[in-house]
């Protein structure tokens, strides 16, 4: 099975603070991959590192065979990315930024495509509106479409649901585990745990920058286990160590 994220002792300190403490971690093609983990746990600074945003202050790591610290920017050629808290440029309008983006990543057929996603996101209506009049769950729905508009064969999303109503969270849960099926593969941050025990296939737990579990949501179900009290069983014990 190909790996298609490798991260080996993979750290960053900021200053004093360890925010990534030497993780090790791989990711299968095809897995829905969710990393958990409480605020501040360093769940936001690995994405950062894995598609080339900020440079490791230790470890390595390689994403569909690239190296993060060579070359971040073949990195991010390849992936679709949605950052946290990243919103589009408040300049362009719907339209003009999925243009944009079409552009840089070289996509043909914008437009159909475009409309495509409009559409399935039911946001035709905002297309001329300036990205800085759209809500803020707007605004996520089109920085969801540029993640995915050029299909990529693996795309991180720091907590993918946020924002979103639960009609939207619902289409878009649909869609991210459809997407693994054709053989792609999803790197998601996030804190709802019951989406993440629904949708996801594989599991890591971060606490303190530090890996505290990682494997098969399978495994846990097997046990009869239900993730949200794994996770706290877990994170509250490390907690009092
Ligand atoms: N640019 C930065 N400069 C200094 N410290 C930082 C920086 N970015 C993150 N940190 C620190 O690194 C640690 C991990 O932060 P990170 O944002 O990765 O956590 P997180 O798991 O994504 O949290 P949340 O669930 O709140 O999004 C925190 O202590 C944070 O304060
Ligand atoms: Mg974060």
């Amino acid at each position: 099975m190909t790996r298609v994220i490798e991260a080996c002792d993979l750290s960053k300190a900021y200053g004093d603070v360890q925010a990534v403490d030497h993780v090790t971690l791989a990711v299968k093609e095809g897995a829905l991959f969710g990393l958990l983990g409480p605020n501040g746990s360093g769940k936001t600074t690995m994405i950062r590192m894995l598609t080339g945003q900020t440079r490791p202050t230790g470890g390595e790591a390689s994403v569909l065979g690239i190296d993060v610290v060579k070359d971040p920017v073949g990195v991010r050629k390849r992936v679709g990315i949605i950052p946290e808290q990243e919103t589009p440029p408040s300049f362009l309008t719907a339209i003009e930024y999925l243009k944009f983006v079409a552009a840089v990543r070289k996509i043909p057929d914008i437009g159909k495509k475009a409309d495509w996603w409009f559409d399935f996101l039911d946001f035709a209506d905002k297309k001329d509106v300036l990205c800085k009049d759209l809500s803020r769950g707007t605004r996520q729905k089109l920085m969801f479409t540029q993640a995915f508009i050029h299909e990529p064969a693996l795309a991180l999303i720091d907590e993918p649901l946020i924002n979103f109503d639960p009609i939207m969270q619902d289409l878009v849960k649909d869609y991210l585990a459809d997407y693994v099926k054709k053989g792609r593969t999803i790197f998601i941050s996030t804190h709802i745990l019951e989406v993440a025990e629904e949708i996801c296939s594989e599991f890591a737990i971060l606490h303190k920058g530090k890996l505290l579990h990682a494997g098969p949501i399978a495994e846990l179900k097997e046990r009869g286990e239900h993730l949200p009290a794994f996770f706290l069983s877990l994170v509250r014990k490390d907690h009092h160590v």
